[in-house]
């Protein structure tokens, strides 16, 4: 299975190397503006390949995108400390006028994959200018966000977090909500699954993961200058499931009937997203939902002219 990468900044790079070392596709393209810096990646990666799975790894311009089934877009800029993600709209919204139809125009059957933030209003501007079928244009949304709730529930509870099952849905960005009222570990609800084994479980516990849940990238970024292992993974696992048709169920985000993106649980297979499906919420948890999607709202309206 081949992938193309635009971008070989942190992120771009990150995903390549998770890429490789899970084996996700048998080949990878890297485009960048940076030529030079795209093939330097490239032979790092390939010399990484006797310890990995057989990879083919090269750096190429867009019509070497050819028949790619899965087109990872991280070009663009990232936050600086403080700064917000929706804060890069504006510069990356020009940087995806450029890249989208290059892209589109080489591999036109490929799924696209947006990772550059904003990354919800970028998918919905990716799908408007690429024109392609309901389904072929997804964003990583939350699901770096979703596997960060469900690593510090795991820590917390002392289990690992593959057994935690929680969501985190809307925007990836600071109104993103975190699906309390319908997490589990292993199916049963964890106020339950904490009394059951003496856990501490109150509202000062769930106040601390949500703040670190929302506030992760502000953290890391302002000690290393970016996130890039987090996200690299998600968009690898992302791959995974549209390169297996695995039908795995994952908080990518993804254009509604109106073109407004946002994350929810979604099935992505081999043809790209399947189905959406609705989670549980509380009242809460609803209004945040609606909270979120109207900050959302008001941006793509603004990303679109
Ligand atoms: C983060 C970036 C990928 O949340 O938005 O780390």
């Amino acid at each position: 299975m081949k992938v193309g990468i635009i971008g070989t900044g942190f992120v771009g790079a990150s995903a390549a190397y998770a890429l490789t070392l899970r084996g996700s596709c048998t080949e990878l393209v890297l485009v960048d503006l940076n030529a030079k810096k795209a093939l330097a990646e490239a032979e790092d990666l390939q010399h990484a390949t006797p310890f990995t799975h057989p990879v083919r790894v090269s750096a190429g311009q867009y019509p070497d995108l050819a028949d790619a089934q899965v087109v990872i877009l991280t070009a663009g800029v990232n936050q600086k400390p403080g700064e917000t993600r929706l804060q890069l709209l504006e510069r990356n919204v020009k940087i995806f006028a450029d890249v989208v139809p290059q892209v589109v125009k080489a591999a036109p059957e490929a799924i696209l994959l947006v990772a550059t933030n904003p990354v919800d209003v970028l998918t919905a501007v990716t799908a408007r200018i690429a024109g392609l079928p309901d389904g072929q244009v997804m964003g990583s949304g939350t699901t770096l966000d979703t596997a960060r709730f469900r690593a510090l529930v795991g820590q917390h509870v002392g289990i690992d977090p593959q057994h935690v099952h929680a969501f985190v849905l809307g925007e990836h960005g600071d109104s993103e909500v975190l699906a309390w009222s319908s997490a589990s570990i292993s199916g049963i609800p964890i106020e339950e699954y904490c009394l059951q084994r003496e856990i501490q479980w109150d509202e000062e516990v769930r106040k601390t993961i949500d703040e670190k849940v929302r506030k992760a990238a502000y953290t890391i970024i302002e000690g290393k200058g970016a996130t890039y292992y987090g996200i690299g993974a998600a968009l690898a696992r992302i791959t995974e499931a549209i390169a297996r048709d695995a039908r795995a169920i994952l908080s990518v985000t993804a254009p509604n009937k109106e073109g407004l993106a946002y994350a929810l649980p979604r099935i992505v297979g081999g043809s790209g997203i399947r189905d959406t499906l609705e989670v549980p919420l509380n009242a809460q948890e609803t209004e945040a939902l609606t909270r979120s999607i109207e900050i959302l709202q008001e941006a793509t309206h603004l990303a679109m002219g």
